[in-house]
């Protein structure tokens, strides 16, 4: 049974961000991208201020990395690697659009000492690396190369259960998953292979699942700390599910970012544990 409310405790965290200076759609990589929409880089820079503002109220740490002109995408820090431990897999994107981001976020976490390994093969960070407790939910489908789940158990030490991802509008992991905490999360069983819906479903047997209408305004893509979700104020089944099962949910409008096809978690890396030298 879902456990019951006073039981939630949160966790401080350490989120890595990245502003969204030189935000802007100018390429399709993801159904959601449409270079002929007008975008407002001014809004997207304020809803990325409320949502770092909300962390910090929160109690959370959040560092910056710098934007880097030419890279659009950038804001969305959870594809710019997975760390775990002190451990950092970098990441390898798909589309060259992207691909500068990679050793961009690399030497961030080398000048600050982690123990970094450079990919060897195509993955996008926590897009679609997701950490549930001891376990590693691995993506795959539209991004990252299965052969990456290997380096990554081998890097960060934690078992990875492949889920293979079959809806193009649910291209990352973390646009169709969420992890509340330890051992709870939500998810959308229709953006997965029904082997992968198999698999979620002995895992998390309790697991609070989306209705098309919240994993279509990015419900999915949301940040818990095991008691606060920050999520897209859209998804209100999710919102009223949430705090039937003694969450504190706060609904964020990242209007501007969802044109890239990003909300709140795509703006967020955790950073697990001090560098390791
Ligand atoms: N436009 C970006 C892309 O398609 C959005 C990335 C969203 N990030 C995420 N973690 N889901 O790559």
């Amino acid at each position: 049974m879902p456990q019951q409310t006073d039981a939630r405790v949160a966790r401080p965290r350490r989120f890595l961000m990245c502003r969204p200076s030189h935000f802007d759609v100018t390429y399709s990589i993801n159904p959601w991208m449409r270079p002929d929409k007008p975008t407002d880089n001014g809004i997207a820079v304020l809803q990325w201020e409320r949502l770092r503002n909300l962390y910090l109220g929160l109690g959370h740490q959040v560092e910056l990395i710098d934007p880097l002109p030419g890279l659009p995408d950038m804001v969305f820090a959870a594809n710019g690697a997975t760390v775990v431990d002190g451990r950092v897999l970098s990441a390898r994107f798909r589309h060259p659009e992207r691909g500068p981001e990679g050793p961009a976020y690399l030497e961030w976490f080398r000048a600050r000492g982690y123990a970094t390994r450079e990919a060897e093969f195509v993955n996008e960070g926590e897009g679609d690396y997701l950490v549930v407790g001891r376990r590693l939910l691995a993506g795959t489908g539209f991004r990252t190369d299965r052969r990456s789940h290997a380096e990554a158990a081998d890097h960060l030490g934690r078992e990875v259960v492949p889920l293979e991802l079959v809806d193009p509008r649910f291209y990352h992991l973390d646009t169709a998953l969420a992890v509340l905490d330890d051992d709870e999360i939500m998810y959308y069983p229709e953006a997965f292979s029904a082997r992968s819906r198999a698999v979620l479903g002995e895992l998390y047997p309790d697991a609070l699942l989306a209705t098309d209408h919240d994993a279509e305004v990015f419900g999915l893509n949301a940040v818990s700390d095991g008691k606060h979700v920050l999520l897209a104020q859209e998804a209100d089944h999710l919102i009223r599910e949430l705090v039937h099962r003694g969450f504190t949910p706060i609904g964020v409008d990242l209007s501007e970012l969802l044109k890239s096809g990003g909300s709140a978690k795509c703006c967020t890396l955790e950073l697990r544990g001090e560098p390791r030298k």
